[in-house]
């Protein structure tokens, strides 16, 4: 038998009409991508084929691994330890990662870590890191390779050289209407988590109104997939499905997030941001091999925060990114805005809801975030002192601080903001912020 054409117009044919595609049909397509040699219309005529026709576990399994090696791979196998990070798929008020690399770090486990920068609704640890002036997150792999060596630890960005089919599939997906696939999803994550130099992973997969899958059902179909083809990836890989219906802690924006992750490292971060960031950590401890169970993993993590090691790594890895480290003793030394405004209650009573999807809404008209990718974000502006469900308020107090650079900005946040919190009688039945777990 004669081996199939590579031809572009054949495979997407192939996939058109429902067939699994063969590896050697998927490395083309991927070559084709990062060389230039598929016309950008027939790169996403296939991406619709896959949409419509979905892929097998196999097909996106071999699809993450041809995107992963379209690129470097970082390699830190000389770097004792089991190395893992985490990944989490986009939330409100999602700053996590900001407190999780240096605490797991400081409990044995090193993290590399590489972030993404945020877009639409949802805001992105790139963007938060800046906001420490003189933090640099465009270091080159070799550079990312001694700071987890020395510190256990790196905070930096996607270099151009990492997972490049990645940027250039999604940028096409994000205009063509195929980003909501799973497949798609799963591969482009993927390819550029397991080109970080990883041994194990752990996924925050979200759902909810301020989240990129707005049912548990969906996100478990997506946490499923991960897990399953981060195995076949030879990665050990977890998934928490944690809710995403109102915001994560009481700051939304850039710097007034990074304060609130300062404070967390602290010991005084709020509950929900403390028990997901808990949460998480337990699980890259046990997967680091250096605590044996959950319990023991929780105790280290609470250790690490009390005795300060947690925050003084968190200290250190900012100064070796160039940052200024009096930022992390000195919140005030973050980027401030030129006005500061309240939302006061119209009345009293409890706060029974607080709609995450309108709360990062306003926070985009501050400008703390992008619409685009091309945009640039203000990263003093955003939201603090955030009320969260469950509270009791009296008429006329704060339910939200107001960071804004532009009046009109300012108007139109605090309108959004005032609907966005619901008030009410009676306190809300308590949500479980973790609805599940998925172990490969
Ligand atoms: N995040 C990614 O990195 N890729 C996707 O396809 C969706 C979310």
């Amino acid at each position: 038998m004669s081996a199939p054409s590579l031809f572009p117009q054949h495979i997407i044919a192939r996939k058109r009409d429902g067939h699994r595609l063969t590896r050697a049909e998927v490395d083309a397509f991927v070559r084709g991508a990062v060389d230039q040699s598929w016309a950008d219309y027939q790169l996403s005529a296939l991406l619709m084929a896959i949409f419509l026709r979905g892929m097998t576990p196999e097909e996106t399994a071999d699809l993450t691994d041809a995107m992963m090696r379209s690129g470097t791979v970082a390699d830190l196998r000389d770097i004792p330890g089991i190395k893992v990070d985490k990944h989490s798929t986009g939330g409100v008020g999602d700053k996590v990662s900001l407190l999780l690399a240096p605490l797991v770090a400081a409990c044995g486990v090193p993290v590399p870590m590489i972030s993404g920068r945020g877009l639409g609704h949802s805001g992105g640890t790139l963007d938060k890191l800046e906001s420490i002036p003189g933090f640099r997150t465009d270091l080159s792999l070799a550079r990312y390779h001694d700071l987890v060596r020395d510190l256990g630890c790196a905070l930096i960005g996607q270099t151009r050289d990492l997972a490049p089919a990645d940027r250039v599939l999604y940028s096409l997906r994000d205009v063509t209407a195929t980003v909501e696939c799973i497949p798609l999803i799963c591969s482009s994550i993927l390819s550029k988590k397991l080109a970080e130099g990883i041994d194990a992973l752990v996924l925050d997969v979200k759902f909810g109104r301020g989240a990129f899958m707005k049912t548990r059902d969906d996100a478990r179909r997506l946490a499923e997939a991960l897990v399953r083809v981060g195995r076949a990836g030879g990665k050990q890989v977890r998934a928490l499905l944690t809710a995403m219906d109102v915001p994560l802690g009481r700051a939304v924006g850039n710097a007034v997030e990074v304060a609130e992750a300062v404070a967390g490292l602290r010991g005084q971060g709020p509950a929900d941001l403390m028990e997901v960031t808990f949460r998480l950590g337990e699980h890259m401890l046990v997967l680091g091999g250096v605590a044996s169970d959950l319990t023991a993993a929780r105790r280290k993590l609470e250790a690490a925060i009390a005795d300060g090691s947690a925050l003084a790594r968190f200290r250190a890895i900012v100064a070796a990114q160039g940052g200024d480290p009096r930022t992390i003793d000195d919140p005030g030394r973050l980027p401030q805005a030129r006005l500061q405004q309240s939302v006061p209650a119209p009345r009293s009573g409890v706060v029974v809801d607080v709609d995450a999807m309108e709360v990062a809404l306003a926070a985009l008209r501050l400008g703390a975030g992008r619409a685009r990718a091309s945009d640039s974000v203000d990263r003093a502006v955003g939201i603090s002192g955030l009320v969260q469900p469950g509270e009791r308020v009296q008429s006329g107090d704060a339910l939200c601080l107001v960071h804004a650079n532009d009046e009109a900005a300012l108007r139109d946040a605090q309108e959004r903001l005032l609907a966005a919190i619901t008030l009410g009688e009676a306190a809300p039945a308590p949500q479980p912020l973790v609805a599940d777990v998925l172990v490969a």
